[in-house]
C-alpha cells in the first residue's frame, strides 16, 4: 500500500477498530475470533478478539497461516494481525546468550547470528521480534543480564546496532527480514538491589550518558519497535512517562516507530500508584505515547470510553494506529499476508547444517579464557577425565530460548562420544546442578527434582580424579537461574558444586573448570583451587562440540569479558568506567582508612570486562600518537603494534579506552571508545591504529548538552580494561 492508501484505511476504521490495533494478546488465548477461559478471566470480550491487531508467543507456519486466514476473513478491513515472540538468541538453531556473544567483540558475527534466528523465526511466521535488549548493565544480581550486551555503553551500543541489522536487513518485505523490538525503555537494567522490575533512580546525567547510546544506536540502525520497561525510572513508570517516550525517544532520538509496552505493564501502573482505576492507566499510557498494550485489558476496556467522553483526543489515537499499520506495510502484510511463513521450508531452514555451523562459531568465538596457568589447556582428551553437571546436561541454551527443543542440543558427552579420540573417556555428575535447599524455579513449567544419589556420585568422581592427569569440571548455574525473574542475592555457586570442587581439587591439582553460566558469578573458590578456568557462558545449540574443540585446541579461544566478574556479592555494582572519587584508593598509594575502598575486600573486580587470555600470548607496544594536540575538526592517530609471541595462531582484541582527564562535570577513569580484532600467526606483528575524533569525546556537560571540553585526555591502548599503556593529548580550541 502507498501512504495516502494506509491513511484512507485508517480513516476508515471504526473506533472499535482502531482500538483493536492498540491490543495484543498472548497466544495462550489460542484461536483468533475463539474467546478462551484465560481471555474471559482478564475481563476480554468476543469483540476484543475480533479486533486485535496483534498476538504474541504464539509460533508456527500452519497455526499462523490458518490463525491469519481466518481472523482477516472476518475483520471487516481484512488487516492482518502482527505476530511477535521473543527470539532472543536464536530460534530452533540456539546462539550463545547476548552476554557471551559481546563477548566475542564482533558486531559482524553478531550480525550473521540475528540474520539466522530472524530466517528461521520468519518462516515458522513471525513478524516481529522482542530483540535486541540494549538495557546497560552493572549489576550481576540482576537475572536478565544474561540478555545483555553488559556494562560498557559502546559495545553495547555496538550489540544493539548489529542484531537490528541482522534481524531487519534493507527492507522488511524481504524474505527471511522481521522487524526489531528494542527493549526496554528505559533504564530496567539499573533495578535497586539487582532485583527485577524494582525500582530505577537514574540521574539525567547518568541516563543520558551511559545508559540511553545504546538505545541511541539501536534507533539510529532503523529498529523498528521499542519496548517500554516495567520499572520506574526516577517514580515514573516508563509506561507512563510522556518525557521518556515523547520527548526524548521520539523527538531527540527520531525515533518514528511503533511503542509497545512490556506484559501487563499498562495493568501494573496501578500497583505503581500512578493510575487510581484502569481508566486513569489507559489515559496515562495514551498520553505518554504508548501505541500498543501488550496483553493487559486496560486499552480494550477504556479507550472507547474515554474517547467518546472526549477525555482524549482522537488524534491521539490515530497516532497510535497509523504507527501500528505503517509497521503491518512495511512488513508487506497488506500485500503478503502470510508473509516467509512457510511450512516446507521450517524443515530445510530450522538447524541446518549452516545455522548449526554459525551457532558453533559464535560459542567458540564467545567463550573467555580466565585463566590457564602451566598451560594446561589445550587438553589432548585421552587425559582426561569430565566430571561435573554440566559434563552431561544439554541445558546450554539461555532461559529465553523458549521455542527451542533440547533434544537439539549438543551436550559435552554427546561430543565427546562422537570422537574416537574421546569416546572411551569417562564422564559422570559427581554432583547435582543445584542444592536441594534452593531448588531451581523454572520459567515455562517447574522443573522435576533431580535424581542423584549424592554420595556414590562423590565417591565415583573422586575415584576418577585420581586416575587421570587432568580433570575437566563443568561446573555453573542452572540455566533458568538467570533471566526474567531470576535475581539472586548470592552469586556463589551451589554448594553441592563447591563441595565437588574441593573434594576432586584435594586429589587431583590439574583442575581445568568450564564454566557455564548466565552472569558474573563470585568464583573466588574456583579461582583459588583451578589452574585453568574456561568462560562457556550458555552456549546453545551446538555447545558441546564447541567446548570440547577449544578444550582440544581446535579453536583458540579469544573472547573477552563484557561484564565484570566481581570479586564477591558485596562488590557489586562493578563496573570498569567509574568515576575516580576524591579519595581513590589504589593499593600502596593513598594507604590508610580514609580512601575509598572496603576494609575486606579489594576495589577491583576478579576479572575485569574487557579481559581474556589465549591458547597464545600477545605482546603490545607502547602507544604513538600522530600528534600531541587536536582541535574539534582534526584527529589523532594511535597506534600499537601487537606481536604474537607464543606459538599458535590466535584472536586478539585490541581495545582503546580514553580518560579526561578533568571537565565541567566529573568523568569516569575510563571510557571505552574502540576495538579491533587481529588475528596473528606465531610471531606475526601487526600495527594497529584508531583514529581519535572529537565526537569520542564528547559528554553531556553541565548544561546536558553533549560536547567535548577542550583539556588534556589520556588514551590507553591493550588487552582490558586494565591497560596501563597510555599516552597523552590534547584537544584545543
Ligand atoms: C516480559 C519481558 O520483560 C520482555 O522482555 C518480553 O519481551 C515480554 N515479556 C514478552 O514475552
Amino acid at each position: 500500500m502507498n501512504e495516502s492508501e494506509l491513511r484512507r484505511l485508517l480513516a476508515d476504521l471504526s473506533l472499535e477498530e482502531k482500538i483493536g490495533q492498540m491490543i495484543q494478546l498472548p497466544g495462550y488465548f489460542q484461536n483468533a475470533g475463539n474467546i478462551t477461559g484465560p481471555a474471559n478471566d482478564m475481563g476480554f470480550t468476543q469483540d476484543d478478539l475480533r479486533f486485535a491487531g496483534s498476538y504474541l508467543s504464539i509460533i508456527g507456519a500452519e497455526k499462523l497461516r490458518q490463525m491469519q486466514t481466518e481472523f482477516m476473513a472476518q475483520h471487516p478491513h481484512h488487516i492482518p494481525l502482527l505476530f511477535m515472540a521473543d527470539i532472543i538468541n536464536g530460534y530452533r538453531t540456539v546462539f550463545p546468550i547476548p552476554l557471551a556473544q559481546a563477548c566475542t567483540f564482533d558486531p559482524d558475527l553478531i550480525e550473521k547470528s540475528a540474520v539466522v534466528a530472524a530466517r528461521e523465526a520468519a518462516v515458522s511466521g513471525l513478524h516481529v521480534t522482542f530483540s535486541p535488549m540494549a538495557d546497560l548493565v552493572r549489576d550481576a544480581r540482576w537475572g536478565r543480564v544474561m540478555e545483555s550486551a553488559g556494562e560498557d555503553p559502546f559495545l553495547n551500543g555496538q550489540v544493539a546496532a548489529a542484531m537490528v541489522r541482522g534481524y531487519q536487513g534493507h527492507d522488511l518485505r524481504e524474505p527471511g527480514k522481521i522487524a526489531a523490538c528494542l527493549k526496554h525503555f528505559a533504564g530496567y537494567g539499573a533495578p535497586d538491589g539487582g532485583r527485577d522490575y524494582n525500582t530505577v533512580e537514574l540521574s539525567e546525567r547518568t541516563l543520558r550518558e551511559d545508559y540511553l547510546p545504546a538505545y541511541q544506536a539501536a534507533v539510529r540502525a532503523g529498529c523498528e519497535l521499542v519496548m517500554t520497561s516495567f520499572n520506574t525510572l526516577n517514580r515514573i513508570p516508563s509506561a507512563a512517562n510522556e518525557w521518556l517516550l515523547r520527548e526524548v525517544l521520539r523527538r531527540e532520538m527520531g525515533f518514528e516507530g511503533m511503542v509497545i509496552s512490556d506484559w501487563n505493564a499498562l495493568q501494573e501502573l496501578l500497583a505503581h500508584g500512578i493510575a487510581e482505576n484502569p481508566s486513569e492507566a489507559a489515559f496515562v499510557a495514551l498520553r505518554a505515547g504508548v501505541d500498543m498494550d501488550m496483553v493487559s485489558p486496560i486499552y480494550a476496556k477504556n479507550l472507547k470510553e474515554l474517547a467518546e467522553k472526549g477525555r482524549i483526543p482522537m488524534a491521539w489515537i490515530d497516532e497510535s494506529v497509523w504507527h501500528i499499520l505503517r509497521l503491518k506495510n512495511r512488513l508487506g502484510l497488506f500485500e503478503h499476508t502470510f508473509k516467509d511463513a512457510d511450512e516446507a521450508a521450517e524443515k530445510t531452514v530450522h538447524l541446518s547444517e549452516a545455522h548449526r555451523r554459525m551457532a558453533r562459531t559464535c560459542a567458540e568465538q564467545s567463550f573467555v579464557l580466565l585463566r590457564n596457568d602451566e598451560q594446561l589447556l589445550p587438553i589432548r582428551g585421552d587425559d582426561s577425565v569430565f566430571i561435573g553437571p554440566y559434563a552431561e546436561s544439554p541445558l546450554l541454551n539461555g532461559a529465553w530460548s523458549i521455542f527451542a527443543d533440547d533434544q537439539d542440543t549438543v551436550s559435552l558427552k554427546a561430543a565427546l562420544r562422537s570422537r574416537p579420540k574421546t569416546h572411551e573417556v569417562p564422564v559422570v555428575p559427581g554432583c547435582a546442578m543445584a542444592d536441594p535447599e534452593h531448588p531451581v524455579i523454572g520459567f515455562q513449567h517447574p522443573l522435576p527434582p533431580e535424581e542423584l544419589d549424592t554420595e556414590a556420585a562423590l565417591e565415583e568422581a573422586v575415584r576418577l580424579a585420581k586416575q587421570a592427569e587432568k580433570v575437566i569440571l563443568c561446573l555453573g548455574e542452572h540455566r533458568e537461574c538467570s533471566g526474567e525473574a531470576a535475581s539472586r542475592g548470592d552469586l556463589s555457586l551451589p554448594r553441592c558444586q563447591l563441595r565437588l570442587l574441593d573434594t576432586v581439587a584435594a586429589v587431583n591439582p590439574n583442575i581445568i573448570v568450564v564454566l557455564f553460566t548466565g552472569r558474573p558469578l563470585d568464583i573466588r573458590p574456583v579461582s583459588e583451587k583451578a589452574k585453568a578456568i574456561l568462560l562457556c557462558w550458555l552456549p546453545g545449540t551446538e555447545g558441546g562440540e564447541a567446548v570440547l574443540r577449544t578444550l582440544l585446541g581446535e579453536n583458540n579461544p579469544g573472547g573477552k569479558l563484557s561484564m565484570s566478574f566481581p570479586y564477591c556479592t558485596g562488590q557489586v555494582p562493578v563496573y570498569y568506567n567509574h568515576l575516580n572519587t576524591g579519595r581513590p584508593w589504589n593499593a600502596g598509594i593513598l594507604d590508610g582508612r580514609f580512601g575509598s575502598k572496603y576494609q575486606d575486600i579489594p576495589n577491583e573486580p576478579l576479572y575485569p570486562f574487557g579481559y581474556g587470555l589465549s591458547y597464545t600470548t600477545f605482546a603490545c607496544s607502547p602507544v604513538t600518537l600522530s600528534g600531541k594536540r587536536m582541535t574539534r575538526s582534526t584527529s589523532i592517530s594511535a597506534t600499537v603494534s601487537v606481536t604474537n609471541t607464543g606459538s599458535r595462531t590466535g584472536t586478539q582484541t585490541v581495545q582503546l579506552y580514553i580518560r579526561d582527564l578533568s571537565g565541567s562535570v566529573a568523568r569516569p577513569v575510563r571510557e571505552l571508545k574502540g576495538f579491533r580484532r587481529v588475528t596473528l600467526e606465531p610471531g606475526q606483528c601487526t600495527p594497529v591504529t584508531f583514529t581519535i575524533t572529537e565526537e569520542m569525546l564528547r559528554f553531556v556537560g553541565l548544561s546536558m548538552d553533549t560536547a567535548s571540553e577542550c583539556g588534556d585526555f589520556d588514551v590507553f591502548i591493550g588487552f582490558d580494561s586494565r591497560t596501563d599503556n597510555r599516552a597523552r593529548f590534547t584537544l584545543t580550541e
